[in-house]
């Protein structure tokens, strides 16, 4: 046995090779369960595809960068549910492409956001965060307010997604560009932000 180990130690090649299967089998027992666990890949209850407005919103935030400061999952530890709420559940993220859980929190979690300030609140803090949190040092995003929605990417969008899988109607697709006519990026936004965490079960 001994004898074995060592010519194995000194196979590079064997090794990396047998590392490689070792390592891919620990990799399945882990991601394999996941993929059949009901909870894991349905919605929870009241969790829907985003309407035209939040999802357009929601290609703000991917675009702007918002989730290299933000984080969107709170975790199971008790001093970040008496912080933010609900720890998060796969359930809610079902018809998040790409998803937003990350790490990087130079701001605060962002998973339970919603509800929590008013609709101006976030205009003014998204346009100069300064104007509300003297000692912010998050960018100010002023261009949001200008830029309007363009209906028709937002139902292509739309019309990716249904591909792949989401259940949008075609009564809803084809409402889109109405939803988010004379809208600017930012009104679209700040609906996103203002969804977030709302299907989320209540207390910590
Ligand atoms: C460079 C890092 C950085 C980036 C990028 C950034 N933020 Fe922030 N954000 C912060 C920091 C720091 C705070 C805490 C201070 C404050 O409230 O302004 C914060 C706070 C917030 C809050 C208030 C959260 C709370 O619970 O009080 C919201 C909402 C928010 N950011 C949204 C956004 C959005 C949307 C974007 C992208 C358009 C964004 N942030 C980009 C750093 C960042």
């Amino acid at each position: 046995m001994a004898i074995a180990h060592e010519k194995l130690e000194k196979n590079i090649g064997l090794l990396a090779v047998l590392v490689a299967v070792a390592v891919s089998l620990g990799g399945l027992a882990e991601i394999v369960p996941l993929m059949f666990q009901a909870e894991a890949i349905k919605p929870l209850p009241g969790v829907k595809p985003y309407p035209a407005l939040e999802l357009a919103g929601r290609d703000v935030y991917v675009r702007e960068g918002c989730y290299n400061c933000h984080s969107q999952m709170v975790r199971t530890l008790r001093f970040e549910t008496e912080r933010y709420g609900h720890y998060s559940l796969a359930g809610e993220s079902v018809y998040d492409r790409p998803f937003q859980w990350g790490s990087k929190r130079t701001g605060p979690d962002l998973a339970r956001v919603g509800g929590r300030y008013s609709d101006d609140w976030h205009r003014v803090h998204l346009i100069n965060p300064r104007d509300v949190v003297p000692e912010s040092n998050m960018p100010s995003f002023p261009w949001l307010q200008k830029n309007t929605l363009d209906g028709v990417t937002v139902q292509s969008h739309m019309r990716a997604l249904k591909r792949l899988g989401d259940p949008y109607t075609d009564a809803e697709i084809a409402a889109a560009p109405a939803a988010v006519d004379g809208k600017t990026e930012l009104d679209a936004l700040v609906a996103y932000l203002q969804g977030l965490g709302k299907h989320a079960p209540r207390g910590n």
